[in-house]
């Protein structure tokens, strides 16, 4: 009997979710949250033991990720599920990762990444590949689809996540964005055009707020915002954030706020009963 680990790290959406599907290039970041995998080898079909995630679709994921025989599984995370922190993109990579040491083969960022995303279509149908490549990279990721992510250099600065309380589902939003299409092109386009004017210089803190609090609004027109994440976006505003959004395909999830100071966000959310917590971006890979 041997035992092999994989982890990998949660996300936050700075800029471009949605458009990035389209082929804009997004920006994200790893947080210090993760998922660990352990792969515990035995003399039986495939099967999941403990698991701090429980989602119908774990089955199937797993099934694509593992051989059918010779493992117990054992799934440990911090990351809140379908929140909009990439919690499926880090327990995928997180499996790759575990089978790659159990296989005694290299865990390269080429086949993590194509892998992945055959694990991610599991959860989301057609995802972007942007999660994952930041569960298995962590750090500040600028991100294309089909082509190869940059990691891009970023000073730390310093969030408030809120936690809207309820989940929102990704290939919901996305296919929601999809069936509203041509009408959301110009959309689309701006939420893209918000990273490239950022990108050149991510230093400058008030102008990221100020493209924050404009992509939540864009976000919004394009029908993927809920009141209750206006509320959230708002209460950090109007708390001292530079700026705020939600971060993610929307529906429900996250609103991310880009704060100096994260403690009166925090007091303002906690009064409200909103679970939130502050943390420095970007952070490093989880394994
Ligand atoms: O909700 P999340 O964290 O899975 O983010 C989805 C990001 C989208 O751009 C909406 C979809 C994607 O695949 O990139």
């Amino acid at each position: 009997m041997s035992r092999h680990v994989g982890a990998g790290t949660g996300k936050v959406i700075l800029l471009g979710e949605h458009a990035v599907v389209y082929g804009h290039r997004a920006l994200a970041a790893g947080v210090s949250l993760g998922t660990r995998v352990a792969l515990t080898t035995h003399g039986g079909p495939t099967t999941l033991g403990d698991s701090a995630i429980r989602d119908p679709r774990l089955e199937r994921a797993l099934a694509v990720a593992l051989p059918a025989w010779g493992y117990r599984v054992d799934i440990e995370t911090d990351l809140p599920v379908g929140c909009g922190m990439g919690s499926s993109a880090a327990l995928a990579i997180a499996l790759l990762r575990a089978r790659a040491d159990a296989e005694g083969r290299s865990a390269d960022f080429d086949w993590l990444h194509r892998e992945g995303f055959a694990i991610e279509a599991v959860f989301h149908g057609t995802p972007s590949g942007l999660d994952h490549a930041v569960a298995a990279l962590g750090g500040a990721v600028l991100y294309r689809r089909d082509e190869a992510p940059q990691t891009v250099a970023m000073s730390p600065v310093h969030v408030v996540v809120l936690d809207s309380g309820t989940a929102g589902d990704t290939g919901a939003m996305v296919a929601g964005v999809r069936s509203r299409r041509p009408g959301n092109e110009a959309l689309l386009q701006r939420l893209g055009q918000l990273v490239e004017e950022r990108v050149s210089d991510l230093g400058d803190r008030p102008a990221l707020g100020a493209a924050m609090d404009e992509a939540h609004a864009v976000l919004g027109e394009l029908g993927v915002s809920t009141p209750a994440l206006d509320e959230l976006a708002l209460l950090a505003r109007q708390r001292g954030a530079l700026g705020a959004k939600l971060s993610g395909a929307g529906g429900g999830g996250i609103v991310l706020a880009l704060v100096e100071d994260p403690t009166p966000v925090l007091r303002g959310a906690r009064r409200r009963g909103i679970r939130a917590f502050s943390c420095t971006l970007p952070a490093s890979e989880a394994s």
